[in-house]
């Protein structure tokens, strides 16, 4: 007891010499060796946060980060992410590097069966086989719980493993990233990070109806999970064209900026992933992002009735200008500015409705601990209440005009969300 009172009350200041003593007592090669490993499990650790590996792999109230158990949606059903941690039978503590390799790149498990592309392979195949053994080392570093992830219960046929060979001739691009020489060292960056780990495309992109991305719309904004994840391309009107660089950081660092709070799944990689990289690294994403061309944008929508935006101006008065301002500019980094927000004027308004119905809690990080939240007004405004003021906030304060909303488009958000848990 006394013994080990003492060295924990001693073990900062002793560590160092510590360190040195048995520093000293190696040979130098080892040492150099131990510091190499250290810089390479550091590399994988850090590697693991760009690439959210802890989101799946973790169950949201579970202490053991990465022993599996989540079930992940999916265009077939749920399929449940497996325990990752080093332990030998349930985990992945027996694998070689090389399995490991070809689970993260290739999406096969050891015994040649496919991986369902909820896990992102079809975007980790562009990191390099360096940094995928990176993320071994550090693995192996991280507590072993014994945990057995019962297995998938997908339907027919997407019960069947090996109709995913098919869905990889569809859509399965293999193969690292290549540089593009003619762009900067941080655009570079910004598309490794973007396209590789970070698998933003895994939400930002728009599917098939197999799941696969229609490449041809990269990051044009997709329904996901009951939630809209907007445009993120350079496009003026549906994207982040009107983003400056700092308002992108800030909202990837923070999970919000002068314009608006992220929430639903944007606030979760925010929280795990994006706020817990490095100035530089979120720079880079920024410049790749802000050069990413938008595509002609839809046709701009008619603009909305009269009586719609009437009623609506006056909902919008009694219900929302105490936050939202009356001329829907906000207050910076608390409320955001509807007149500003881009999600706001997105074609598709599942977010926009979900968040009015539900309420939303934005995000919480180290830079700024207190998450402002937006009421729900579900329980208090009908179907035509909501898709009035909706409205009325999409076509004012001098944006383009984007379209009714209409109360049937709000029915049945409303209904989907009632099937739902979260
Ligand atoms: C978007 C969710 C998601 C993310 C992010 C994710 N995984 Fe997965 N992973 C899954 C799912 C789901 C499966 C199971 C797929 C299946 O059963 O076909 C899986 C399977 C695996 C497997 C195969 C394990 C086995 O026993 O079959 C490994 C290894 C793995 N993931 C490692 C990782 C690592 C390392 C990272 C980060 C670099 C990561 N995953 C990120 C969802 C994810
Ligand atoms: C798990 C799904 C998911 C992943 C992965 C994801 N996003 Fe998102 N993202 C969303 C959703 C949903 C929203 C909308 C959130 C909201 O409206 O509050 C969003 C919003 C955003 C926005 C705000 C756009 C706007 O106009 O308001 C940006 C910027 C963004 N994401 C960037 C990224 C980047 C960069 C990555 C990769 C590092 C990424 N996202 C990965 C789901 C995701
Ligand atoms: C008590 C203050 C408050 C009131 C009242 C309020 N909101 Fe909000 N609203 C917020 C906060 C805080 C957020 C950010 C939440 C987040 O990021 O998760 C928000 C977010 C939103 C968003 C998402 C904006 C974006 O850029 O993603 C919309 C749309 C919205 N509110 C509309 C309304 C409407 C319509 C009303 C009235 C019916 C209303 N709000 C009333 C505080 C409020």
């Amino acid at each position: 007891m006394a013994k080990s009172l003492t060295i924990s009350v001693l073990a900062p200041t002793c560590l160092s010499v510590l360190v040195l003593i048995l520093g000293s007592e190696r040979s130098s090669p080892a040492s150099a060796a131990d510091a190499q490993d250290f810089a390479r499990i550091e590399r994988g650790r850090y590697l693991a946060t760009t690439a959210d590996c802890a989101a799946c792999h973790t169950l949201p109230d579970q202490k053991q980060p990465f022993a599996g158990g989540r079930s992940i949606e999916t265009p077939f059903g749920m399929i449940v992410a497996p325990n990752i941690t080093p332990d030998f039978e349930t985990g992945i503590g027996a694998w070689t590097d090389d399995e490991f390799d070809t689970a993260l790149r290739e999406g096969r498990r050891p015994d040649g069966a496919y991986l369902y592309p909820a896990m992102p392979y079809p975007f980790f195949t562009k990191m390099s086989r360096e940094d995928v053994l990176a993320i071994r080392a550090y693995l192996n570093t991280i507590t072993s719980v014994r945990h057995e992830v019962e297995p998938n219960q997908l339907p027919l046929p997407f019960n069947i493993r090996t109709a995913m060979s098919v869905w990889n001739v569809l859509y399965f691009k293999k193969g690292q990233f290549q540089p593009d020489a003619a762009k900067s060292a941080e655009w570079n960056r910004g598309a490794y990070l973007v396209e590789g780990p970070g698998h933003c495309g895994a939400c930002h992109t728009p599917k098939t109806f197999l799941g696969g991305d229609k490449g041809s719309l990269s990051f044009d904004g997709a329904v996901i999970q009951g939630w809209f994840a907007p445009n993120i391309t350079g496009d003026n009107a549906q994207g982040i064209g009107r983003w400056s660089s700092e308002d992108l950081i800030a909202y990837l660092k923070t999970g919000h900026n002068r314009m608006t709070g992220a929430t639903g799944p944007m606030a979760e990689v925010i929280t795990l992933s994006t706020s817990r990289m490095t100035d530089p690294d979120l720079r880079a994403i920024a410049t790749y992002l802000k050069d990413l061309p938008g595509r002609a944008s839809v046709a701009s929508a008619s603009p909305a009735p009269d009586p719609i935006m009437k009623a609506g101006s006056a909902i919008y008065l009694d219900r929302c200008s105490a936050c939202h301002a009356l001329d829907g500019s906000g207050v910076p980094n608390l409320f955001p500015s509807l007149a500003a927000s881009s999600s706001l004027r997105s074609f598709d308004p599942t977010t926009l409705i979900r968040v009015v119905l539900r309420g939303a809690r934005s995000v919480a990080t180290d830079a700024e601990p207190t998450a402002p939240a937006m009421p729900a007004f579900g329980w208090q405004l009908d179907d035509e209440q909501v898709a009035a003021v909706l409205t009325y906030v999409r076509n004012s304060w001098g944006g383009a005009p984007s379209g009714v909303v209409s109360a049937a488009d709000v029915q049945r958000t409303r209904m989907e969300l009632a099937k739902r848990r979260d």
